[in-house]
């Protein structure tokens, strides 16, 4: 029988990550189908928004329908237990996928082979960073025509500040793309234009193998070969622990429509990528290993049903045996809690489990005792660290528009944010309430949601903002001069943490210059 150690080393727990666009549906639904989850290409709806419809709420209402589904994607490979956990589509919604790259123990990063690195996976990246999550690189869309392969290891490079190691390598590129070497492998995979159509490979026994010359002609051997010493000359021999402590990314070539490069992908990141890693609680590091359960919310599905406000908190097991009907306790609230419902999502499905692992989400139905960052335990006072929440980039007031429901505006605000929609800051000058967004779309779903599901009305009055910053000091004195001069700009977020609000980074400049014993931060964990 399988002991819980057996199950947490077979657990691989990620999230695919690109800027959108640049394949991430298709690479997720080609992973699925390798893991017999689905049988046909198209099964997997995709949960962004179109590209028509930026603006187009009602979309949005039917997408979070979907995304349900989706949210995550647990199956078998091999040995494994694969868990995808996936990120929303729309850029605006940025802010959901910080929080569930805080729920996973690595990443798949997806880039379009001819647009390179694009400004959502470096923002992601920067999260990751923070987190010292491994990635793997996939440079996606090798069929069309695209940039030079080691300007794109440059670029990578470059721009997402990782070491880079290319384990496999494309034999040209666009029309001419013949295939790849898996340098991890040491075999040669020919490409045919053909979604149908799986790999072909060539068996042979190393690059010298003149195989490789009858495959893909003379010229493109020499070519591969005289590129592939370079690329032993560049950059040092992949070592699976740079990877693990998060300084050099492997990269993969490879096409996600035509289910090329996908196979060798998965077979490598099944090897080398981490099983559930340690997680840091303000009390202790807790090990996944450790025998008594715990686990934490990363993030909380609203339902569709307008009149009943039943959600779903999703928990990531962190520690333990987690089994349905146990005694845990949630601490924030100080109670025990019995779950009798809890569902796995294998295979897109969801169904009821009576236990899972480390590594594992259980999604919990739930009338309003969670909060995004709520920690469960088997008993224990535990209290995770790491769900920070990131400066937004759009602010606006929110104005009541209905005197007579303002009471429904209060609870819909402070539900919405418990769930993580956006943000609320209190101006503590004027006590108006802010609300910070990633992208306008929020606001738009904001205002729907609290006349649909609560009743409310509103009305958002513009404000020009630059960042909301938290801020800290050891100097007390110096912390009392800053709120004094900056009085009218300061807010309080949820947590009751000061935050600076700085109208341009000209301000935010000066404001550090001026105080040079106050740290500024973009983000509420530092
Ligand atoms: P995303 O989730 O990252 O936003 O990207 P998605 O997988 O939806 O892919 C974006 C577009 O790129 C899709 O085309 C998809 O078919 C295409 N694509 C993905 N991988 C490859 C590839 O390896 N080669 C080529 N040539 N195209 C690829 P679309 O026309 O926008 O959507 P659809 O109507 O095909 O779904």
């Amino acid at each position: 029988m399988a002991t819980i150690n057996d199950e947490i080393a077979r657990r691989r727990t990620f999230a695919i990550i690109s800027h959108p666009d640049a394949g991430k549906t298709t690479l997720t639904e080609k992973l699925l189908l390798y893991g017999g989850a689905i049988h046909v290409a198209g099964a997997v709806k995709s949960n962004k928004i179109k590209k028509t419809a930026t603006s187009d709420w009602m979309e949005i209402e039917k997408q979070r329908g979907i995304s349900v589904a989706t949210s995550v994607m647990g199956f078998d490979y091999g040995d494994y237990k694969i868990n995808i956990l996936d990120t929303p589509g729309h850029q605006d919604f940025a802010e959901d996928t910080y929080r569930t790259l805080t729920a996973v123990d690595s990443v798949i990063i997806v880039v379009d082979v001819a647009k390179g690195v694009e400004q959502q996976t470096r923002k992601l990246m920067e999260v990751c960073r923070m987190r010292n999550t491994p990635v793997i690189i996939f440079v996606n869309k090798l069929d069309r025509e695209g940039r030079d392969p080691f300007d794109i290891l440059d670029e990578l490079e470059a721009e997402l500040h990782i070491g880079v190691r290319p384990l496999s390598w494309p034999i040209n590129i666009g029309a001419k793309f013949k295939g790849v070497y898996n340098i991890y492998e040491h075999s040669l995979d020919l490409f045919t234009p053909d979604k149908q159509k799986v790999t072909e490979r060539v068996e042979i026994d190393d690059l010298s193998d003149e195989r490789i010359d009858a495959a893909v002609g003379q010229a493109d051997a020499d070519k591969l070969r005289e590129d592939l010493e370079l690329i032993e000359g560049v950059y040092p021999e992949f070592d699976v622990q740079a990877y693990l402590d998060a300084r050099v990314a492997p990269v993969f070539f490879g096409s996600a429509l035509n289910t090329f490069g996908v196979k060798e992908l998965l077979d490598c990141f099944v090897k080398i990528a981490p099983s559930p890693r340690p997680v840091e609680a303000l009390e202790h590091t807790v090990r996944p290993d450790d025998p008594s359960f715990s686990g934490f919310v990363f993030k909380i599905h609203a339902n569709m049903d307008p009149n009943h406000r039943s959600c779903i908190a999703f928990v990531k097991i962190c520690s333990g045996r987690f089994e349905r009907n146990a005694p845990y306790r949630h601490v924030r609230l100080g109670k025990t809690l019995k779950f009798s419902a809890p569902t796995a999502f294998m295979a897109q499905k969801k169904s009821i489990v009576d236990e899972a692992y480390p590594g594992d989400i259980v999604g919990i139905p739930d009338t309003g005792n969670f909060k995004i960052g709520d920690t469960v335990t088997g008993g224990e006072e535990l209290h995770f660290r790491g769900l920070p929440s990131f400066s937004p980039e759009m602010f606006k007031y929110i104005e009541n528009t209905d005197p007579m429901k303002s009471k429904q505006l209060d609870k819909g605000i402070q539900q919405l944010m418990d769930e993580g929609v956006a943000q609320l800051f209190v101006n503590q000058f004027n006590g108006r309430k802010i609300i910070g967004t990633v992208g306008q779309l929020q606001f738009e779903v904001i205002q729907y949601r609290l006349e649909h599901e609560y009743g409310a009305s509103c009305r958002w009055e513009p404000l020009s903002l630059y960042k909301a910053c938290w801020i800290e000091s050891d100097d007390a004195e110096a912390m009392a001069a800053f709120k004094r001069r900056k009085h009218q700009f300061l807010a309080l977020d949820r947590e009751g943490r000061d935050v600076f609000l700085a109208d341009s980074a000209y301000v935010l400049q000066m404001a550090r210059t001026d105080f040079p014993d106050i740290r500024f931060h973009f983000s509420s964990e530092y």
